[in-house]
């Protein structure tokens, strides 16, 4: 029997064990993760950020953050053992993000979980990170079920999927350009602020009041699609006219007015959508999800309109291996095979591959 027969062999054996021990390794941005699981517990998560290595450039350099993933990603996986107090013997199943994300630091977490499988006969896993990012709910909650809707606001995504079951999730919007994160990003930039914008957009608007009128994409559209150039030209065309006139920007009050206005349409979007597809249950994930605001109102309009509302602790919202270890469990639940050596990273992968 071949590497890949044994390996599905061993999947098989463990699907019906509530306890099958995960590792899982993720590695598609900037924060070289690692978790380990026994079902829905989590028994470690390491999260080797390099957000401080990025900051000096504004932003995360693709180059930077796969030549960094190659020095922390051994470390990692041995901090998350040793942490879970288990050794790589007791682990039944290894998994990986596989996309979607930056290729090269996908390479280097698919690379490493591939030889580690290889070497130590174990399944391997291929992981959808925007999938990772829901499932973070089912560590936080583990009587969520679907179907239900989800937020999912990250730097790379801004998406509304139907979740009809653990591992069937169905696109009903999404944004035509910049994700929400991104635009948090790009704001935080003309405001002066540094990487990653979001929390530090979050700190200053707390000082500001939504003062500045900000336009709201598709208003007349019956969409649950979302648009963040215009509000972010919107923001950069207010910031240039106050330095044009002489004037001095109020910070907060910019910060304020694009926090209120996008965490508004995300939410708008959201309720409806869960009221047309009748679900009793709304859910928050990826980054911008640890947005204060963002929660408060989804928490308030939830409850107008007797929805559940539920979203993960702070550090399950952002990138971490934990999410994708919990996916991973979904998928051993719902039959998955087991990915051969062959698996290739795909940085453009959909939600619906
Ligand atoms: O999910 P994530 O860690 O990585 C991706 O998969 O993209 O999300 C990172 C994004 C960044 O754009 C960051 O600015 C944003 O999440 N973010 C926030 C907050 N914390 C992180 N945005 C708004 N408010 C926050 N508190
Ligand atoms: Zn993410």
């Amino acid at each position: 029997m071949g590497y890949i027969d044994r390996a599905n062999a061993k999947l098989d054996a463990v699907r019906d064990k509530d306890d099958v021990v995960i590792l899982a390794i993720e590695s598609s941005c900037d924060e070289t993760a690692v978790a380990v699981t026994k079902g829905r517990e989590l028994l470690s998560n390491v999260i080797a950020s390099q957000i401080d290595i990025h900051k000096r450039f504004g932003g995360v350099v693709p180059e930077i953050a796969s030549r960094n993933h190659t020095l922390a990603i051994n470390g990692a996986v041995k901090e998350a053992l040793a942490k879970a107090d288990i050794t790589l013997q007791d682990v039944d199943c290894i998994a990986v993000t596989y996309g979607a994300g930056l290729l090269g630091a996908l390479l280097v977490g698919v690379s490493y979980a591939k030889a580690l499988a290889f070497a130590s006969d174990k399944p391997l896993l291929a992981v959808n990170h925007i999938k990772g990012h829901i499932a973070a709910n089912y560590l936080a909650k583990p009587d969520l079920t679907p179907p239900y809707i989800c937020l999912i606001a990250s730097g790379g995504h801004t998406t509304i999927a139907y979740v009809k079951t653990l591992t069937d999730i169905e696109i009903k919007g999404a944004t035509h350009d910049d994700a929400c994160g991104e635009a948090f990003d790009k704001v935080a930039r003309v405001l002066g602020l540094p990487y990653p914008g979001g929390p530090q957009i979050e700190k200053l608007a707390k000082e500001g009041k939504p003062s500045v009128d900000l336009p709201t994409p598709y208003k007349d559209k019956n969409t649950y699609d979302f648009s963040y150039s215009g509000i972010k030209t919107a923001v950069i065309n207010y910031a240039h006219k106050c330095s044009q006139k002489g004037e001095e920007l109020n910070r907060a009050d910019l910060a304020c007015s694009f926090q209120e206005k996008v965490t508004d349409i995300m939410v708008t979007n959201t309720i409806r959508c869960a009221v047309d597809m009748g679900v009793d249950t709304v859910v928050i994930a990826g980054g911008v999800g640890a947005n204060s605001v963002l929660r408060a109102k989804m928490k308030q309009r939830a409850e107008e309109n007797n929805l559940k509302v539920f979203y993960p602790p702070l550090i399950l919202c952002t990138d971490n291996g934990a999410m994708i270890a919990s996916q991973a469990y979904n998928m051993i639940k719902s039959g998955a095979k087991a990915s051969d050596i062959d698996l290739d990273a795909n940085a453009n992968l959909k939600v619906f591959e």
